[in-house]
């Protein structure tokens, strides 16, 4: 490896590529991503100058959730490959000096997992039903929902399955889908399941996990009802006192976690995907003896707006400074609208913003240049996800047939849901499926007519295309010692505008406003091109070197 190596540990200051698998790169020909097309593409990956990858998840799945049911923990998805195919991509990616971390989906199984399907047919009061959260309804027949729970995809969080002789019987708890139940993590069984589960993958070279709704795993003692006070769909916008998220016995499992991890030194890692009210709700969660990072989602969902990112990022490094853990900064994911189309839009939100707003996508794509230099310009680690480099848009039209989310379906056709960020990659060519997959072949979400500017080809011809921009950002900071190492000071700035010191000469100007503003110091790299070296236009970021 290169320099990277010299830095202990790596994920203190990675920064790390998500791929999900589906929509990567397809070697089989089947219209889906696979695991070799993952590897045959792990050159551009490296040339990108990541210093690692996270893969969605990759396990056996009926794919009600896009992967995040899984069937079986040990295996991959039969369309993606094999476990020989999994353990090839491992190794090769160690051997272009990538890192691998994978998805860990800990709260919930699919219902076709053997372990609920014997659940299921074992009755009441069995071990099987124990190793998830099944209860008796109310009333006089036993059909009121054991609590007023709401599931993330709307609707209640229960679903009363039938007994064995074909009676209405139990309900058992899906936080997510009904294809999603909910394990009891108060069992040792599923306890003691997990951390083979951790082993298996650590002994087969993964760097770390990804641990999927980490908040969600911990239920308050007695399942009591909630105290929702809006209607709104996700029940855990109700962060705190809320008796199915952010419960603080779930700390308890991750602290196992630690010791077993640690058996395996220092290098290895857990982020968590932990949604939580506000910076001090989420150190907890990366307490020096619990998960070593956490996804920053109050820096995912920010608008484009200087008063509100000041406060978000003095806030998060406020928190997680005081114990040592590092932050990290993403702007897309394969579960938020991609952000060059949410910087288009006039409130320029975060996250799941109003669909179908009038989009400036030229706005948009000069604010995901400037929004990626404040980004790596920040202390910490920082998440790309696959195609933002390739500046892709969220994609809006696909037809209804064609939408597979669970949030669309579930919403009865209300929401879109995230198909939209999950559209295959563009590699090369004039056409769909712009060699994603062998020319010919139907995707299973299908790309745009428009997409052949984008393809990484096209791009590499360009010398000011967004890749082109990404590379020699990534590649700077990993050679800019202040970038990685140094203490962020705020520096004083007109209104609308962010500046800041890292170190002991990078300086990080980002224009938010209307007005253009001065700058002083020698270029380093900026989002637009300058006419006039001392001046800045508006929705633009600049590093400058100033001792
Ligand atoms: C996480 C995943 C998301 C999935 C959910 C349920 O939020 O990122 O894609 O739907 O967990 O597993």
């Amino acid at each position: 490896m290169t320099n990277q190596s010299a830095r202990t540990p790596w994920w203190r200051d990675a920064v790390i590529y998500q791929i999900y698998p589906r929509s990567f790169a397809d070697a089989d020909g089947d219209g889906e991503g696979d695991l070799r097309g993952i590897t045959d593409r792990l050159p551009y990956v490296k040339d990108l100058g990541v210093d690692a990858i996270w893969i969605t998840p990759w396990y056996p799945s009926p794919m009600v959730d896009g992967g995040y049911d899984v069937s079986d923990y040990r295996d991959i998805h039969p369309s993606f490959g094999s476990l020989a195919d999994a353990t090839a991509l491992i190794e090769a990616a160690h051997g272009h000096g990538l890192r691998i971390i994978i998805d860990l989906v800990a709260n919930h199984t699919s219902d076709q997992h053997p372990w609920f399907r014997a659940a299921l047919a074992a009755g009441r009061d069995s071990p099987e039903r124990r190793r998830y959260v099944f209860r008796d309804g109310g009333g006089p027949d036993g059909s009121i929902p054991p609590n007023n729970w709401r599931s993330a995809f709307g609707e209640a969080a229960w679903t009363r399955v039938l007994e064995a002789d074909g009676t209405p019987g139990q309900w058992y708890l899906h936080t997510f889908a009904p294809e999603q139940p909910d394990l009891n993590w108060e069992n040792d069984e599923v306890r003691s399941e997990f951390d083979a589960i951790l082993r298996f993958w650590l002994d087969r070279g993964v760097d770390g996990f990804r641990v999927d709704a980490v908040p969600a795993m911990a239920k308050r003692a007695g399942l009591p009802d909630a105290d929702y006070d809006d209607n709104s769909l996700f029940a855990a916008a109700e962060w705190t006192d809320n008796p199915h998220w952010d419960v603080d016995e779930v700390h308890d499992i991750l602290r196992g976690w630690r010791r077993l991890i640690e058996e395996y030194g220092a290098e290895r890692m857990f982020v968590a995907e932990a949604v939580v009210n506000g910076p001090g709700r989420l150190a907890r969660y990366v307490r020096p003896d619990e998960l070593h990072t956490a996804f920053n989602f109050e820096y995912v969902h920010a608008r484009w707006d200087a008063g509100q990112l000041l406060r978000i990022i003095d806030g998060t490094l406020a928190a997680l400074g005081p114990i040592g853990a590092p932050p990290t900064w993403s702007l897309s994911s394969h579960d938020e609208t991609r952000h060059l189309t949410r910087f288009g839009r006039p409130q320029a939100i975060g996250g799941h913003d109003p669909e179908g707003a009038a989009t400036d996508l030229v706005l948009g794509a000069r604010r995901a240049r400037a929004a990626l230099l404040l980004t790596l310009a920040l202390p910490g680690g920082a998440y790309l996800y696959q195609g933002e480099e390739l500046g892709l848009p969220e994609v809006e039209d696909l037809p209804v047939e064609v939408l597979q989310d669970p949030v669309f379906l579930r919403s009865r056709g209300e929401r879109r849901g995230r198909d939209g960020c999950r559209v295959p990659l563009p590699w090369e060519g004039g056409a769909p499926p712009y060699g994603f997959s062998a020319a010919g072949t139907t995707t299973w979400l299908p790309q745009p007519v428009d997409w052949a500017a984008l393809t990484v080809a096209a791009q590499e011809r360009d010398p000011r295309s967004m890749l082109r921009f990404y590379r020699e950002a990534i590649a700077l900071r990993r050679k800019l010692d202040d970038l990685r190492g140094g203490d962020l000071t705020w520096l004083p700035s007109p209104d609308g505008a962010l500046a800041f010191r890292r170190g002991q000469e990078l300086v990080c100007v980002v224009n938010l406003g209307d007005e253009w503003i001065g700058i002083e110091g020698d270029v380093v790299l900026c989002s637009v091109r300058l006419d006039d070296a001392r001046r800045l236009p508006p929705d633009a970021t600049v590093w400058l070197h100033s001792p």
